[in-house]
């Protein structure tokens, strides 16, 4: 029997080698080979069907013969969501929503498969980590009632692409893309191959049958997306999920949208009864703000296309050592140090030997220049 071919491939860059490396000649990483098989038959075929000679999709169109209006969206039925997405789900698009273990992505997308269910057709949620038992548990506590959602525990790629052409939903959700495997590689699921085999393969289907598809993303220690950025190209919009476990809301951003602001937020409360959306979050993010204490400020930042309040703390104590720290929550630290010269050589104050703390209240994340003042 001939060997399979094998290929060793960095996890963090993608870069092959025909040999194990200790460190990645591209990133420089370190220990990230791993063994994986080479798809032999499967790209030639599909390659094969895609590139026939006057097939239908090989042909040019002129720019005015291309019809608008399969473009319009479907509701999520939650106004906060269908703002992050530009106004509502694309038909056809392939949606990545990353966020932290345990932050609410699979509440929040059962939530919307619900409520897209009762108007717009039948969703299929797939999940690789809990069982049909498991998801209808959790949608008996959010009350979904009895949508039109067919469950599936299932982790094969294939078989999840097969149940998407035999029920043909308007929807479909993968819970999550670290777990499905492809039968086409032999590495592990979750590997940076199989996530981006199984992402290619949902974009085919996605745009073949012109049914959208949302991906749930853990992301890994480091902050990235597993495999880190592997994915932002190929999918149409990547929503990333902030907040703190601590704090009871949840904000959805919009890093990357082809059909739509970026950096849209929405934000989210959570509940014992699963996800509120937050109509008006500069109220939320200032309750808890004493009147008229000191180092407390409120500053105005445009998020995507609406102003939002939030408020910025700051605290000066000296240092009981030689060197002062400075620590920055939701706002840049090196930021915070460039203000900090500046507070020392325009305005006169002397913070050597100063601890500086600046805080953004909620839990938020701000970029905002203008927060600086
Ligand atoms: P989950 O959606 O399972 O997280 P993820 O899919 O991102 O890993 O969210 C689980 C958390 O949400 C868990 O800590 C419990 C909490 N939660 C509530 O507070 N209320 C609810 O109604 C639900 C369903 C979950
Ligand atoms: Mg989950």
């Amino acid at each position: 029997m001939k060997a399979a071919k094998t290929v060793f491939v960095c996890q963090e860059c993608g870069s092959q080698a025909p040999k194990w490396m200790g460190r990645c000649a591209d990133c420089g990483a370190w220990n990230s080979f791993v063994e994986e098989r080479v798809a032999e038959a499967a790209p030639a075929t599909a390659g094969a069907s895609r590139y026939t000679p006057g097939g239908l999709a090989a042909t040019a169109r002129l720019y005015e013969d291309v019809d608008v209006a399969s473009a319009t969206r479907l509701s999520t039925g939650i106004d906060e969501f269908d703002r992050v997405l530009g106004g509502g789900i694309v038909p056809g698009s392939l949606v990545l929503l990353g966020g932290e273990p345990g932050i609410g992505k699979s509440t929040l997308l059962l939530q919307a498969a619900a409520r897209f269910a009762e108007t717009c057709g039948a969703v299929l949620y797939s999940s690789g980590e809990e069982s049909e038992h498991q998801v209808k548990l959790r949608g008996e506590r959010l009350g979904v009632g009895r949508p039109r959602l067919y469950l599936l525990s299932e982790t094969c790629l294939e078989r999840i692409l097969e149940e998407v052409a035999r029920l043909r939903p308007a929807l479909v959700i993968v819970d999550s893309v670290q777990t499905v495997f492809s039968l086409k590689l032999q590495s592990a699921p979750g590997s940076i191959g199989q996530v981006r085999e199984a992402a290619t393969q949902l974009l085919f289907a996605a745009k073949g049958q012109n049914v959208p598809v949302f991906l749930v993303g853990h992301v890994t220690k480091d902050g990235s997306i597993a495999g880190p950025k592997a994915l932002e190209h190929v999918v149409d919009t990547v929503l990333y999920f902030e907040g703190e476990h601590h704090h009871a809301h949840r904000i959805v951003r919009a890093v990357k949208n082809r059909f739509g602001a970026v950096s849209e937020l929405g934000v989210f409360e959570m509940t014992g009864s699963g996800l509120h959306p937050v109509p008006n979050p500069s109220a939320l993010f200032l309750a808890e703000r004493p009147a008229a204490t000191p180092g407390s400020a409120v500053v105005c930042c445009m998020e995507g296309s609406r102003p939002i309040l939030v408020e910025v703390q700051a605290l000066v104590s000296t240092s009981a050592f030689g060197n002062a720290r400075r620590t920055a929550i939701g706002i840049d630290v090196n930021r915070v140090s460039l203000l900090i010269a500046v507070l020392e050589k325009r305005a006169g104050l002397a913070l050597v030997g100063e601890d500086v703390f600046v805080n953004v209240a909620g839990g938020i994340t701000i970029d905002e220049p203008a927060a600086d003042l």
